[in-house]
């Protein structure tokens, strides 16, 4: 199967924490990850629903009747440029005004679960979307047509905790991008780096070979690690 290199790209405090609701310089920890993700140069970022609802719209955008003219096939919204986001939105939550983020076009990986308005709501926007997957996602499927449809060739998953989870779960991780940030949270029930499941199950946990470690300002440690599968 061919798809793209995944790097997954994170921030954390050092106990693994990734949300900063109690870390003091909240937007100084953000600016730390965009900076860090600048310099992984990528065709495609990709955020699970949660993370991709501070890109989308905020408005209440009313979606109708159901519409039988509709198929549940792929559909690629006209765009110009040849970077893209990736929103992975099983069920059809998200609510969009425009098909981009700043320079990059909007591609959203959905489930049949999806409602026919909702379909009728990205293709009004130009959202592109792929199907991967009846009811659950099927992260390789998705990959695979980024790939085939987009032309995507890397992809940085910017999390969150249960996104980046599913994809070390699936074993599509290539690489991780972390940054440790000089935080010790102990909030425990809280979101982590990986959110796979509770407690230890017969999935095994993966082996990494570090390839660099950077210090950068404010104490933070950028690390760079393969995973092995
Ligand atoms: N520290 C960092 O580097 C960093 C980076 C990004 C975000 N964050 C923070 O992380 C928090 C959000 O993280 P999160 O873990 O709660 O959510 P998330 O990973 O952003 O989104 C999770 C949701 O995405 C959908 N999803 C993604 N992959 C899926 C799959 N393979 N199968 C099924 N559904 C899938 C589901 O949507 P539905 O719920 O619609 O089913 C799921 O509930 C935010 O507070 C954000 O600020 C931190």
């Amino acid at each position: 199967m061919k798809r793209p290199y995944i790097i997954a790209h994170m921030v954390s405090s050092i106990d693994g924490r990734s949300t900063p609701e109690n870390w003091p310089n909240k937007s100084k920890m953000a600016g730390v990850f965009e900076g860090v993700a600048k310099k992984i140069k990528v065709d495609a970022w990709l955020v699970g629903r949660t993370t991709m609802q501070e890109f989308c719209s905020h408005k209440a955008h009313r979606l109708g009747r159901p519409y039988r003219t509709i198929g549940y096939t792929d559909f690629v919204g006209a765009h110009k440029g040849r970077l893209y986001c990736v929103g992975v939105d099983p069920t059809g939550k998200t609510r969009w005004d425009k098909n981009m983020v700043t320079t990059e076009h909007v591609i959203l990986v959905l489930t049949h679960r999806v409602s026919t308005p909702f379909l009728r709501h990205l293709r009004d926007k130009q959202v592109s979307y792929i199907f991967a997957g009846e009811r659950e996602v099927n992260l390789e499927v998705a990959m695979r047509k980024l790939y085939d449809l987009f032309g995507i060739r890397t992809v940085r998953v910017d999390g969150g905790g249960a996104t980046w989870g599913k994809f070390l779960k699936a074993s599509l991780i290539d690489e991780i991008s972390h940054v440790a940030l000089p935080v010790a949270d102990g909030s425990m029930g809280t979101n982590t780096i990986f959110d796979v499941e509770e407690g230890h199950s017969s999935r095994r946990a993966k082996v990494l070979k570090l390839l660099s470690v950077k210090r950068l300002p404010g104490d933070c440690v950028w690390m760079r690690y393969r995973v092995k599968n």
